[in-house]
């Protein structure tokens, strides 16, 4: 894996050599483990720009060519082509399914659809108007306190196990959740269906009456969920990989994730484009306003939807997004003012050498919101929906760490500028 190597010399002319590191695609990485051993130093890299934290064969992202790959396979192509629940066999076993092979998956994941009925009482336990995200993490986190018979995570059948529950119960959760927001009763899983109609008709089935699917929100909600489910190594697959490094339990590993993602600056900011649209939209602020604040740097706000830490030319998620908006929008309605809006931003920033200099493009959540709110899914939802779509790709790292031979408990250094060594006062 190396034949090149790294050489760091200090001011008294002292040298050593590190390995570079070369995956199969991407950058070399100096491996530094020994770093302090050799210079008595450590690195400081805040925001990990800089660190490989891991080896990973799940996905790869060029963020100066806008390339996403999973397990290979270019996102463009498995979001054409491809099932979810496809993907989610793809990124837990490395390769796509045979016919068989697919049809036992699908059939196991339809084995663990149902949730414990105590899971019911437990949600019903949260006040009425909480938010779907405060439940959704404290309900995933609540799993191992019910499927304790799973969570031994040095045996490889339970950590299947685990994995498979957690694709098959997200959406039953997160449909849940939904309804006692709502007041509404929960629908049982419908195992007869695919895996999005399943969660479709969990979320907006009563009792009352039949509920008729849209072939079409259905496959624009997969394509959503497809572009979703994994994205290496960001905050809350890092955060889930951290977690779990101490040995915890992979329900408290994701809900971690879940945690992670629930911030503005990742998965938060769907529903923070759609406050921030709503509000040029509605209350009279102009696009220009808008951008003006954002390049104020006495102003906190920034353009939500826009800039990512690792694509500095496009997003390819967000390309395959903004087409499915105007399929979308055409066929089922919707709010095209809305999207319209959307493009006129995307453009005034294009425009813009702010934004051209720091290179800020759309990201995949700034046409997400739009996609959902035509599909129905109430706005609160919209970070659940991804944290969704995202629990295979974070159980697929928490799965792979757990087969790395060089994997131990994550434990970052510091630099430490508090008070010198002083005496308690006597
Ligand atoms: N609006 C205005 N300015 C911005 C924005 C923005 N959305 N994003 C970055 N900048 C500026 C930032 O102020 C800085 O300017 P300067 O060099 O003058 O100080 C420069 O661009 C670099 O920003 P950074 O904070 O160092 O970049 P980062 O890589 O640490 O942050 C980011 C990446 C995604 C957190 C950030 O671009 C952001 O906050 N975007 C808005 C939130 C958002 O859309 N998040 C979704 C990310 S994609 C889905 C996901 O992964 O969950």
């Amino acid at each position: 894996m190396t034949n090149r190597t790294f050489t760091l010399t200090d001011q008294d002319g002292k040298s050593s050599e590190f390995d570079v590191l070369e995956g199969t695609h991407g950058p070399g990485c100096i491996a530094i483990s020994d770093l302090y051993a050799k210079t008595g130093c450590f690195t400081y890299d805040p925001g990990f720009g800089a660190t490989g934290s891991c080896k990973s064969a799940i996905s790869f992202i060029n963020g100066e060519e806008g390339i996403l790959l999973h397990r290979g396979y270019p996102i463009d192509q498995l979001a054409e082509k491809s099932s979810y629940l496809e993907i989610c066999y793809l990124l837990l076993n490395g390769e796509l399914p045979t016919k068989p092979e697919f049809a036992e998956f699908d059939n196991t994941i339809k084995q663990h659809t149902m949730v414990h009925e105590n899971i019911r009482d437990f949600i019903n336990g949260f006040r009425y108007d909480a938010h779907p995200m405060a439940m959704l993490v404290g309900t995933v986190g609540a799993l191992s306190s019910f499927y304790h018979d799973s969570i031994d995570i040095s045996n490889p059948e339970h950590r299947e196990i685990s994995a498979h529950r957690l694709i098959a119960k997200l959406p039953t959760i997160a449909s849940y959740c939904y309804k006692h927001h709502r007041g509404l009763p929960f629908m049982y899983p419908d195992n007869s269906l695919g895996y999005v109609e399943n969660f479709m008709q969990m979320m907006f089935a009563v009792p009352a009456q039949d509920y008729v699917q849209s072939p079409t929100a259905a496959r624009a909600l997969e394509v959503m969920m497809i572009l979703h489910a994994d994205h290496e190594q960001n905050a809350s697959t890092s955060t889930v990989r951290l977690a779990g490094s101490s040995g915890a339990n992979p329900f408290a590993s994701i809900a971690a994730g879940i945690a992670s993602l629930w911030g503005p600056a990742h998965g938060g900011a769907n529903e923070a484009v759609i406050n921030m649209l709503d509000s040029i939209y509605n209350s009279g602020e102009t696009i220009e306003t808008t951008i003006a604040r954002a390049k104020d740097k006495n102003d906190p706000f920034r353009l939500m939807g826009f800039g990512h830490r690792v694509y500095k030319n496009f997003d390819p998620r967000a390309k395959i997004i903004a087409g499915l908006c105007h399929d979308l929008l055409d066929e089922l309605g919707g709010d095209q003012p809305m999207f319209d809006l959307a493009l006129e931003l995307e453009q005034a920033t294009l425009a813009d050498d702010y934004f051209r200099e720091r290179r800020l493009y759309p990201n995949v959540d700034f046409y997400s919101g739009i996609i959902l709110r035509a599909l129905n899914i109430p706005m609160n939802m919209f970070t659940v929906m991804f944290a969704m779509a995202r629990t295979v790709g974070w159980i697929s790292h928490w799965l792979e760490m757990h087969h790395d031979p060089e994997f131990r408990i994550g434990r970052p250094r510091q630099i430490y500028t508090g008070h010198a060594k002083r005496d308690y006062p006597s």
